[in-house]
């Protein structure tokens, strides 16, 4: 038995999403980058690397990680590259994308002969929180005007396009993907590639994939380009869980139980994003809200309903854990981290990663 509190990747699941992202690069034509961003567990990465090309960044040390442990193509982004930063960038990746026209002139030295991009805005985004809306009112995060970006076209041959997250559906994908055309249609027929970035959730049930692949691919025809897809979320959706155990159960008004593990250390993205955790199937009359154990006084999963009552040792499943989850966990209060383990293909169940005592302490200094 694991101790827990731990992850478990369940290669099995994460088989299925793999497969869909194969299918959409072979009816598309389009390649697929693992947006590390969301998830960078690199002991799963020989399954994945099979089924994708490479890996998308947000920083050196992520671009530095997709080339060590992926492989394939490595596209290196950042909101904001540093000078010290810049020539360990070039060596570590396929091609560098600047987030403005500023960081692409600072760097044009620099990254000669490397292949370059640069991020377009296109001011249309499907996010429903203003915190993930990369079109946000003074959004810093790609240039909006298509004229200042014909300007410096010369010193490009691609563009990075992220406005979609968390975005099931198909026709609010080729609607904006339509606007983008309007508003960018001269700038792309002037490039060789076009990422189209994220937030797509094609993996998910009943996306209608087939429309989906023919879209990406008569895009690609009219303009000419490669396309490019970064799929984060959608490449690990449902694979993973974490693992708990109630360590206490009280009555306060409501039934209350209290697990070793933390939402604000282990699933920090639930929190900022205020949706509950959502637990293995479970239903039944007794209610509990469950709890994590840091002195945070919000430090709640949910509310879930069970067919027993919960007493101390009883183990509990919080699935869909993967995405923006592990990236993100720390060591707030000081809570055990959660170990990492990994389901095989065959069925076994490894534990590939144990965190302890000595990782807290280097963990500040
Ligand atoms: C530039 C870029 N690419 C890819 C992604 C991955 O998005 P998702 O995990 O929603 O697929 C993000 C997410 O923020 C992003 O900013």
């Amino acid at each position: 038995m694991i101790q827990t509190p731990y992850y478990l990747i369940d290669k099995l699941k994460l088989k299925r999403n793999m497969e869909i992202v194969q299918y959409v690069r072979e009816q598309s034509g389009a390649k697929a980058l693992l947006a590390l961003k969301c998830f960078a567990t690199w002991s799963v990465f020989d399954l994945m690397s099979q089924y994708m090309d490479g890996t998308t960044s947000s920083s050196l040390n992520e671009v530095k990680l997709g080339r060590l442990k992926f492989g394939g193509e490595t596209h290196a982004y950042s909101v904001a590259w540093a000078d010290h930063e810049i020539d360990e960038v070039l060596a570590n990746s396929d091609k560098i994308i600047f987030n403005s026209i500023g960081q692409l002139e600072r760097f044009e030295q620099d990254s000669v002969g490397h292949t370059r991009g640069l991020r377009l805005n296109p001011g249309v985004s499907s996010s429903e929180f203003i915190i993930a809306d990369p079109s946000r009112p003074f959004s810093r995060l790609g240039e909006w005007d298509a004229e200042k970006v014909m300007k410096v076209i010369d010193k490009i041959s691609g563009f990075m396009i992220h406005n979609n997250c968390e975005n099931g559906s198909f026709e609010l994908f080729d609607r904006m993907l339509s606007q983008i055309e309007e508003r960018f249609g001269a700038l792309l027929e002037q490039v060789e590639w076009v990422s189209l970035g994220g937030g797509i959730h094609f993996t998910g049930d009943g996306y209608p994939l087939d429309a989906f692949c023919a879209r990406l691919r008569a895009f690609s025809q009219r303009y000419g380009v490669q396309v490019y897809l970064e799929p984060g979320e959608a490449s690990i959706t449902l694979s993973t869980s974490l693992e708990v155990t109630v360590l206490d159960t009280l009555y306060n008004g409501k039934q209350l139980a209290i697990v070793d593990s933390s939402i604000e250390a282990h699933m920090l993205d639930l929190l900022i994003y205020r949706q509950p955790a959502k637990m293995a199937a479970c239903d039944g009359p007794h209610q509990y809200m469950v709890c994590g154990k840091s002195c945070l006084a919000g430090d709640i999963f949910g509310e879930f309903n069970f067919d027993h009552e919960l007493k101390v040792g009883d183990r509990l499943s919080f699935i869909d854990a993967a995405g923006y989850t592990m990236v993100k966990k720390n060591w707030f209060n000081g809570v055990q981290m959660p170990s990492i383990a990994v389901r095989q293909l065959d069925g076994s169940i490894e534990l590939v990663r144990e965190f302890g005592f000595e990782d807290f302490v280097s963990s500040l200094s």
